[in-house]
């Protein structure tokens, strides 16, 4: 054999030259972006774009409070809450239902378990993890049920 054609012999057989090898006709042909799938979000939006606006859908008339399913259920709202805004230092919320206020609004007051953190201990205002208040308590809409629903409240409050 020529020492040339050993030569490339012996390259051909070094792990690294087989994986260049393996792996040349995958670099050729990636250009940047191609073949990666275009994402389409669900909202129908490019994922990096901001979410459109929502707007709510028929509220219901405002009215008195609603009855309860269960017996830690948060009470759900019963009026509604376009521009209620809850920012990091204002909680359109507040202004009606704490303690300060409820009075002279007519709103219920927010019960005593909004005011202890995660450890047990009590604070003057409301614990930050009650502070975002529609996590919990849901405005109602005047809409058809998408899917039936048999659900019955606890025996003890029917
Ligand atoms: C302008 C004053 C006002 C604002 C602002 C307000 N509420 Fe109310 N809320 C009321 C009044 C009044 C009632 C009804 C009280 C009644 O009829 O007994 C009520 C009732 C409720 C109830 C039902 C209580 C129960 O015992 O069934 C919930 C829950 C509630 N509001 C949550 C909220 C949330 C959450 C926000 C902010 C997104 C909010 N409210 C903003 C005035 C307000
Ligand atoms: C983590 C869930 C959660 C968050 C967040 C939360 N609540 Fe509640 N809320 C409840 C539950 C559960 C109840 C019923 C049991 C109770 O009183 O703790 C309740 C009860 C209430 C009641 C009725 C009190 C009564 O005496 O019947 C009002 C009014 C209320 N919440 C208002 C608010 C407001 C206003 C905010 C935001 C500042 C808020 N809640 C945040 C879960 C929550």
């Amino acid at each position: 054999m020529k020492p040339t054609a050993r030569i490339f012999r012996n390259l051909l057989l070094t792990p690294l030259f087989a994986g260049l090898l393996a792996a040349a006709p995958l670099m050729l042909h990636a250009a940047p972006g191609e073949g990666v799938a275009k994402l389409h979000s669900l909202r129908g939006t490019d994922v990096q774009a901001p979410d459109p606006e929502t707007d709510m859908f028929r509220p219901e008339r405002d009215r008195g409070p609603i009855e309860r399913n269960f017996v830690q259920q948060p009470p759900i709202i019963p009026h509604t809450v376009q521009n209620y805004t809850i920012t990091k230092n204002f909680n359109k919320c507040m202004d009606c239902h704490s303690w300060s206020r409820y009075k002279e609004t007519g709103a219920t007051k927010i019960s005593l378990t909004h005011f202890k953190d995660r450890s047990g201990t009590d604070h003057a205002n409301i614990s930050t993890r009650r502070y975002f208040c529609l996590q919990c308590h849901v405005p109602q809409s005047d809409a058809k049920p998408l899917v039936e629903n048999t659900f019955k409240p606890a025996s003890a409050l029917q």
